[in-house]
């Protein structure tokens, strides 16, 4: 009995550690906006086509299916396919690459996959598409970019009102649900207005560039967020716009991407 009530009690300090550090994207509501307004964007062809390879269901439905895949053993490979760890003092250009992969990377290499065989319909290419449209939503959270000392900022203690949290978690989730309380199409709806040349910009550049103007913004989070400090309507009142044109970025992205693939003419 002694046993296991200890043998618990060990499972449950185990289990608080990881929930701690597995904040691994943004909330479901940042990625299913994310998708909300890529699917907005794609080409008729595109729709069709990625609607063959989801078993007929939206972006939106698998828009945070690898956050959870990462965590079982079947997809464990892919749970530091996440973020990219810059460190204080360092550029963008210098970080080390992690062996593991990276977010960065990890779009790069399921493009590849994608663009690869996409007339000819295959797991490998399901499974591709179903990282990718997490993954581009990923790289547009400023977290996902951060430092590797305090592991993108899920060690960086602050409290939000009155809630204690981390710099990590209150970009994924308490930040954008805070920014507005709308659903993910009102989100849609509201954010995805910008004219064919800001668009046209948005999607020059390459998958590096794209992370490096996210790390931009991280270094101004980081220092503008004080550390066991407290943040409240200041904080979000900063930092809307910035989410609400990360949100926008992403989509775009990621549509650009989906239509490059499957419908480059
Ligand atoms: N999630 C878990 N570990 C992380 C890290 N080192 N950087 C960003 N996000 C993370
Ligand atoms: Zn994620
Ligand atoms: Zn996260």
């Amino acid at each position: 009995m002694k046993f296991s009530v200890s043998y618990c009690k060990t499972i449950l300090s185990i289990c608080a550690l990881l929930s701690f550090i597995n904040s691994w994207g943004w909330g479901q509501k940042g990625h299913d906006v994310t998708c909300a307004i890529a699917e907005h964007h794609l080409t008729e062809k595109t729709r069709a086509a990625v609607l063959d390879l989801l078993e007929g269901k939206s972006l939106v439905y698998w828009s945070n299916w690898l956050d959870n895949a990462s965590h079982t053993p079947e997809y464990g490979y892919s749970r530091t396919w996440h973020y990219k760890n810059i460190d204080d003092g360092q550029e963008y250009e210098e970080a080390p690459i992690n062996p593991s992969g990276d977010v960065v990377v990890a779009i790069r290499d399921q493009v590849k996959t994608l663009g690869k065989s996409y007339k000819k319909k295959n797991d490998k290419q399901i499974l591709a598409l179903k990282m990718l449209i997490h993954l581009v939503g990923d790289l547009h959270q400023p977290m996902h970019l951060g430092r590797l000392s305090d592991k993108g900022g899920n060690y960086h203690k602050i409290t939000f009102f009155t809630t204690e949290t981390n710099l990590h978690s209150l970009w994924d989730s308490y930040l954008p649900e805070s920014a507005h309380k709308w659903s993910y199409t009102e989100w849609r709806n509201e954010i995805d207005r910008l004219s064919d040349t800001e668009i046209a910009a948005i999607c020059q550049g390459t998958v590096d560039d794209w992370a490096k103007e996210t790390f931009l913004i991280t270094r101004e989070v980081y220092n503008s967020s004080p550390r066991e400090g407290k943040v409240s309507y200041d904080y979000i009142y900063k930092w809307t716009p910035v989410i609400e044109k990360q949100l926008a970025k992403g989509g775009i992205r990621l549509a650009f991407l989906l239509n490059t693939i499957f419908d480059p003419h």
